[in-house]
C-alpha cells in the first residue's frame, strides 16, 4: 500500500543533488554555542517569568490529558498497548501522496569513533519516502571525512554542522532547533541505522489519534527502580530486535522511561528541552533530557513501537554492548540521579491515577514542614488521598531526601507521601524569585493536583512572594487553602473528616457578619473583640456590617466608626426612623446566591474563638458535600446550645438534649436539628432567608390590613408575641418542616452566648435571678470539638437526632405532616411540594393563597380606610438608609 503512494516521490527523489556545508573555524564555532548556551539559560528564565500565563495556555492544551493516557488508561488504568500489524491499522491522517519531500529533518549526531555514516546516509536514502534535509552534527577530524562519503549519497540534501568541542546534548539540540526547519525532526545517535519503511511508520503512528502527542522511537530503557547509589544504577534495555538470548524486545508498543538511539518529535518539542533553567542540565544524557523534559513540563510520554522485520528496525549494530554503554555513561556523571531523587517524574514512577484525591502542599524551609506534618500526615491516612509534597530546597532550609527522613520516622502515623524538591539555587533576588516562580507553576502543572494547601504568612520573604503570584495564576481547576501556620492544629480534624468533594469548596460560603446595636456600646465592643479575636484560618473575605438603629448613643455611633476590622470589608448603616429589632434583623440580610450566607448578631452576644470553625465545618459538610442532597430543610446553624425551651404554652422550661437521646440510637452529644430559630448566635442560609423575606412582607400586610389569614402554630406560645421576627419564622418553619442545627457540647459550652443586657426585649426584674443565669452558657475557649462529637466527627445529616419547637424528637415525616396539616387549614393552594415529590422551590406563593373575590374586596376596603384617615399616620413605615 505504502510503496504505490511513494513510488512518485521517490523518483523525483533521485533528480536533485545538493550539499551544504557550514564550514565554521572551529575554535570560535564552539565558544559561539557556548555562548548561546548561557544566553539562553539566561534568557529562559527571564522570558518564562514574564510569559508564563501565554506558555502555560499554549502548552495546556496539547496535556492535559495526552491522547495516549486518554485513549489506553481509560477506564482501565492499565496500559494496552499495540502490536506493530495494529499499529499500520490504526486510523491515521498522514497521507504521503500530499508530500514531495515529507516534512521531517533527519539528523545524524556523529560521533568521532563511529565509521558507519555511509551506512547511515544509504539507509536514508533508501527511506520509501524522502526527507526534506539532511543534517550532520559532527566534529572537525570527521568533516572531510563526511564530505567523502557525502558524495557517495549524491541525492540528498545534506547539511554538515562542525560542532568541534561541545558535545553536550544540550548543546546539539540547540543546534537542531536552530537548524532544523521541518515539522518534524528524526533524530538518530551515532550509528542508528534506518530500515526503509521506518520514517514512513514513524509518520503513520504520529498521525494517529492515540500517539499524536508521544515522542516515539523503536529502542529504550527503563530504571529497575530508583537506586540509592549511583553504582546500584539497573536497568532494563529495550532493542527492537532480537539479536541474542538476553535481550528484551517490546512485542507491544509501551511507555518507556527514556527512548534510545532513535528519536521521532515534533521540531516544537524541542524548546521545551531548554525550559529547565539549572546549571546541571548541561550535564544529562541526551536520552535523560530528552524522555524527562518533554514528559515533566509538557507531559509528552516516550513511547517504544514494537517493530517486524528489518525494514521496520532501526538498528543493525552489534547491540550486545549498548545497555552497558549506556549503563556506563549514566554511572560517571550523575546529575541525572539528582533529578530522579528531587522527585522530578519518569513515566514508569508515575502511572496514570484518576480517582485518588490528588492533595498538594508547598513547604518553605523546616519550619513551616513541622506546623504542617501532622496535617499532611493525618491526610495521607485518609482513604482515597494522594498527598504529594514540593519542598524548597537544601539552600533554603528543607531538601527532599530531608523530608523523606522525617516522613519514614515517624512510621505508621503518616501514609504515602510523594515528595518533589525543587531544590532552588540560591543567586540574585530576582533570580530566586523567578525560579520559584516558574517552578511553582510547572510543578502543579505537571502534578495537577485538585487541592492545593500552603502557608499563609504576614510578612513574605522572597520565595513566599514567588509562591504566591505562581499561585494567583492558577485557574478554577485547583482549590487553594492558604492557611496560618498557628491555626492549623484546629483545622485538622475537620479535613481528615470532611468528604474531599466538600474540602474542595473550602472556598465557595461567603460568610458576612451583621451586627445589630442601638445603645449599648460597651455589650457592642464586646462582641466586636470576641469576632475580632476568633480564627478565621486564613479567609479574608468575611465582610462585618453594623446596623445601628435610630437613636443610637454618641458613644455607638463613634465606636462604630473607628474600630477596626482586618477580616474584610466593613460597613456601617444606621436607620433614620427606628425601626426596631423586626425590620433591623430581616432587613440586614438579602442573600444574593447560594452561597452568601450570614450570621446574625445582637449587640449583647459574645463568640467563641471557634465560632467560625464550627460554621464553616457544618456548612462544608452539610451543603458542600454528598449530604447536600438531603438537607434541602436546614436552614440555619446556631452557635449556641440551648438550654430553655420557650415555646411551651404554660411558659418556659428548663432544657437538656442529653435527657432526651439518653436511652435512644442517638449519641447524647450529637449535635442535633430543631425547628427553633436561633436569634442568639446562628448562620442563616439564603434560600430559607429570601422566602422569609417574600413571606414576611405579604404576612404584615395581611395582618395590619386585610386579615384574611390566620396562621397560628398549633401549641406555641409564639403567636402571643409582638413585633418579634421569630414569630413569623417560626410559622414558615413549621409550615415547612425547616430545620437549624445546633451544638451539643458538655454544660452546654457554645460557640456564642447570650449576656441578656437590658433592651428591647429585655427589661430589670426585681427580685428575680438575671436573665444572663437562665440563658449564659460557657463559650468553648479551648477547641474541644473533635474531641467531644461522637466519633470524633460531623454525621452524616440522615443521623442526626430531628427535633420539634418544643424540643421533643420527631422525625422528618411527621415534621413535614404536621406542616401539611396546618397549611391545608391556612391556606386554599396545595403545598407546592409532597411526600413522594420532595423538592422544596423555597417560594411562599402557596402557602399565601386566600380567595381571590375576598381579598380585591379587602384591599378596596382597605383602601378607601386610608382615604378617611388621611391625617392620622397609619403604620409606621420602615425607612432604609
Ligand atoms: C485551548 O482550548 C480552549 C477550549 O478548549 C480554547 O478556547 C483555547 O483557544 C485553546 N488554546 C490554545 C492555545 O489552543
Ligand atoms: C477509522 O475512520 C473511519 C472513517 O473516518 C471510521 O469509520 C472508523 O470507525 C475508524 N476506525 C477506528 C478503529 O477508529
Ligand atoms: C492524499 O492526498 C492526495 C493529494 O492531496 C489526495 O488526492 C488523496 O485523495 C489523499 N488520500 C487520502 C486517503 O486521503
Ligand atoms: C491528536 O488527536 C486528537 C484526537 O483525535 C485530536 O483532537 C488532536 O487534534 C490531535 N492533535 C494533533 C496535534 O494532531
Ligand atoms: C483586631 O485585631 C487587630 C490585631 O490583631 C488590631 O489591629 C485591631 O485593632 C483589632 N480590632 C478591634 C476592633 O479590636
Ligand atoms: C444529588 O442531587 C443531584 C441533583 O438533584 C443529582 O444529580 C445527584 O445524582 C444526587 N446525588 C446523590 C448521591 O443522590
Ligand atoms: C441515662 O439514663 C439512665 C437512666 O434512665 C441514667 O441512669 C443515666 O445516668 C443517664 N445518663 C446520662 C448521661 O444522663
Ligand atoms: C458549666 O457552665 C457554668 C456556666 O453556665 C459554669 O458556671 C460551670 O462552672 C460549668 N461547669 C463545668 C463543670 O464546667
Ligand atoms: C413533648 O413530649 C412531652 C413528653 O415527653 C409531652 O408531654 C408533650 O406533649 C410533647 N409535646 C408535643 C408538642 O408533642
Amino acid at each position: 500500500m505504502y510503496q504505490k503512494e511513494l513510488l512518485p516521490a521517490r523518483s523525483s527523489y533521485h533528480k536533485r543533488a545538493k550539499i551544504t556545508c557550514f564550514s565554521l573555524r572551529s575554535s570560535s564555532f564552539s565558544r559561539f554555542f557556548r555562548y548561546i548556551t548561557l544566553i539562553s539559560l539566561s534568557f529562559l528564565l527571564f522570558a518564562t517569568y514574564y510569559l508564563k500565563q501565554q506558555t502555560i495556555l499554549q502548552i495546556s492544551n496539547d496535556t492535559l490529558h495526552t491522547s495516549f493516557e486518554d485513549i489506553n488508561f481509560k477506564d482501565t488504568g492499565v496500559l494496552k498497548g499495540h502490536t506493530y500489524i495494529e499499529l499500520l491499522h490504526l486510523n491515521s491522517t498522514w497521507n504521503s501522496t500530499s508530500y514531495h519531500d515529507v516534512p521531517v529533518t533527519i539528523v545524524i549526531i556523529h560521533d568521532n569513533k563511529d565509521n558507519h555514516i555511509g551506512k547511515q546516509l544509504n539507509a536514508i536514502a533508501s527511506q520509501s519516502i524522502k526527507p526534506e534535509s539532511i543534517l550532520i552534527i559532527t566534529t572537525s577530524e570527521n568533516v572531510n571525512r563526511i564530505l567523502q562519503v557525502k558524495k557517495s549519497a549524491k541525492n540528498l540534501e545534506i547539511h554538515v554542522i562542525n560542532n568541534n568541542n561541545d558535545i553536550k546534548p544540550f548543546t546539539y539540540l540547540q543546534i537542531i532547533q536552530q537548524k532544523a526547519q521541518t515539522k518534524y525532526v528524526l533524530l538518530l545517535n551515532s550509528g542508528a541505522i534506518l530500515g526503509e519503511q521506518y520514517l514512513q511508520n514513524m509518520l503513520h503512528i504520529s498521525h494517529t489519534e492515540e500517539y499524536n502527542n508521544s515522542i516515539l522511537g523503536t529502542m529504550g530503557i527503563n530504571f529497575n527502580g530508583v537506586p540509592n547509589r549511583v553504582q546500584d544504577l539497573s536497568l532494563t534495555c529495550y532493542e527492537d530486535h532480537l539479536v541474542s538470548s538476553e535481550n528484551n524486545v517490546a512485542r507491544i508498543s509501551k511507555d518507556v522511561d527514556m527512548l534510545t538511539n532513535i528519536w521521532f518529535l515534533k521540531r516544537k518539542w524541542l524548546p521545551i528541552m531548554f525550559k529547565e533553567a539549572r546549571r546541571d542540565i548541561l550535564d544529562l544524557p541526551l536520552e535523560f533530557l530528552i524522555s524527562f523534559s518533554l514528559r515533566y513540563h509538557v507531559n509528552i510520554p516516550s513511547i517504544l513501537i514494537p517493530t517486524l522485520d528489518q525494514h521496520s528496525w532501526g538498528d543493525t549494530r552489534s547491540k550486545s554492548i549498548h545497555c552497558k554503554k549506556i549503563r556506563r555513561e549514566f554511572v560517571n556523571d550523575d546529575a541525572w540521579l539528582r533529578y530522579i531523587e528531587r522527585g522530578y517524574p519518569l513515566i514508569t514512577k508515575e502511572p496514570f491515577r484518576r480517582k485518588e484525591n490528588s492533595i498538594l502542599f508547598l513547604l518553605e524551609g523546616s519550619d513551616q514542614e513541622r506546623y504542617f506534618r501532622p496535617l499532611y500526615c493525618q491526610l495521607s491516612l485518609v482513604d482515597n488521598n494522594l498527598v504529594k509534597i514540593i519542598t524548597t530546597g537544601e539552600n533554603f532550609g528543607l531538601s527532599g531526601s530531608r523530608l523523606k527522613r522525617i516522613i519514614k520516622k515517624k512510621g505508621s502515623s503518616c501514609g504515602r507521601i510523594e515528595v518533589y524538591d525543587l531544590d532552588l539555587e540560591i543567586q540574585n533576588d530576582f533570580n530566586v524569585k523567578s525560579q520559584i516562580y516558574q517552578n511553582v507553576l510547572r510543578m502543579t502543572e505537571y502534578l495537577k493536583p485538585e487541592l492545593l494547601i500552603y502557608a499563609k504568612v504576614t510578612t513574605k520573604n522572597l520565595l513566599m512572594k514567588g509562591i504566591s503570584s505562581a499561585i494567583e495564576g492558577f485557574n478554577g481547576d485547583i482549590s487553594i487553602i492558604n492557611l496560618p501556620l498557628e491555626e492549623i492544629a484546629h483545622i485538622i480534624g475537620l479535613m481528615i473528616d470532611l468528604p474531599f468533594e466538600a474540602l474542595k469548596k473550602w472556598n465557595e460560603p461567603i460568610i458576612q457578619l451583621q451586627i445589630i446595636t442601638q445603645n449599648r456600646p460597651d455589650s457592642l465592643s464586646r462582641l466586636v473583640n470576641s469576632l475580632n479575636s476568633s480564627y478565621y484560618f486564613g479567609d479574608e473575605n468575611i465582610p462585618l456590617t453594623v446596623n445601628i438603629d435610630r437613636g443610637a448613643d454618641p458613644v455607638t455611633l463613634e465606636y462604630c466608626s473607628t474600630f477596626s476590622w482586618n477580616h474584610g470589608k466593613k460597613t456601617v448603616r444606621h436607620r433614620v426612623v427606628q425601626g426596631g429589632l423586626l425590620p433591623a434583623v430581616v432587613e440586614s440580610y438579602y442573600p444574593y446566591n447560594y452561597h452568601d450566607y450570614a450570621v446574625l448578631l445582637e449587640d449583647d452576644i459574645e463568640v467563641s474563638p471557634f465560632f467560625y470553625l464550627w460554621i464553616k465545618y457544618n456548612l462544608l459538610k452539610y451543603r458542600y458535600g454528598p449530604d447536600k442532597n438531603h438537607s434541602q430543610r436546614l436552614y440555619g446553624i446556631s452557635l449556641y446550645g440551648q438550654r430553655q425551651m420557650e415555646l411551651n404554652m404554660l411558659g418556659r422550661k428548663p432544657y437538656d438534649p442529653e435527657s432526651k437521646f439518653n436511652g435512644t440510637n442517638f449519641p447524647i452529644r450529637s449535635p442535633y436539628l430543631s425547628q427553633i430559630p436561633c436569634s442568639w448566635g446562628a448562620i442563616y442560609f439564603p434560600e430559607v432567608w429570601r422566602e422569609f423575606h417574600d413571606y414576611l412582607a405579604e404576612r404584615l400586610d395581611d395582618e395590619t390590613k386585610y386579615h384574611l389569614q390566620s396562621i397560628i402554630v398549633p401549641e406555641s406560645r409564639s403567636y402571643k408575641w409582638k413585633k418579634s421576627w421569630k414569630k413569623y419564622f417560626i410559622e414558615l418553619v413549621y409550615l415547612r418542616g425547616y430545620v437549624m442545627l445546633y451544638p451539643n457540647f458538655k454544660n452546654f459550652t457554645s460557640f456564642s452566648t447570650n449576656h441578656a443586657e437590658i433592651g428591647t426585649h429585655i427589661q430589670f426584674r426585681k427580685n428575680k435571678p438575671a436573665y444572663s443565669t437562665i440563658f449564659g452558657v460557657p463559650l468553648m475557649m479551648e477547641n474541644t470539638i473533635y474531641k467531644e462529637l461522637p466519633d470524633n466527627h460531623l454525621a452524616d445529616f440522615n443521623q442526626l437526632p430531628v427535633t420539634d419547637l418544643w424540643g421533643n424528637l420527631t422525625s422528618f415525616h411527621e415534621l413535614i405532616d404536621r406542616g401539611i396539616t396546618l397549611h391545608n387549614k391556612v391556606s386554599l393552594c396545595p403545598p407546592h411540594f409532597s411526600r413522594e415529590i420532595d423538592q422544596l422551590n423555597f417560594s411562599p406563593k402557596d402557602i399565601l393563597c386566600v380567595d381571590e373575590e375576598r381579598k380585591r374586596k379587602a384591599i378596596r376596603d382597605y383602601k378607601a380606610f386610608e382615604k378617611s384617615q388621611e391625617n392620622v399616620p397609619s403604620m409606621p413605615k420602615t425607612t432604609k438608609v
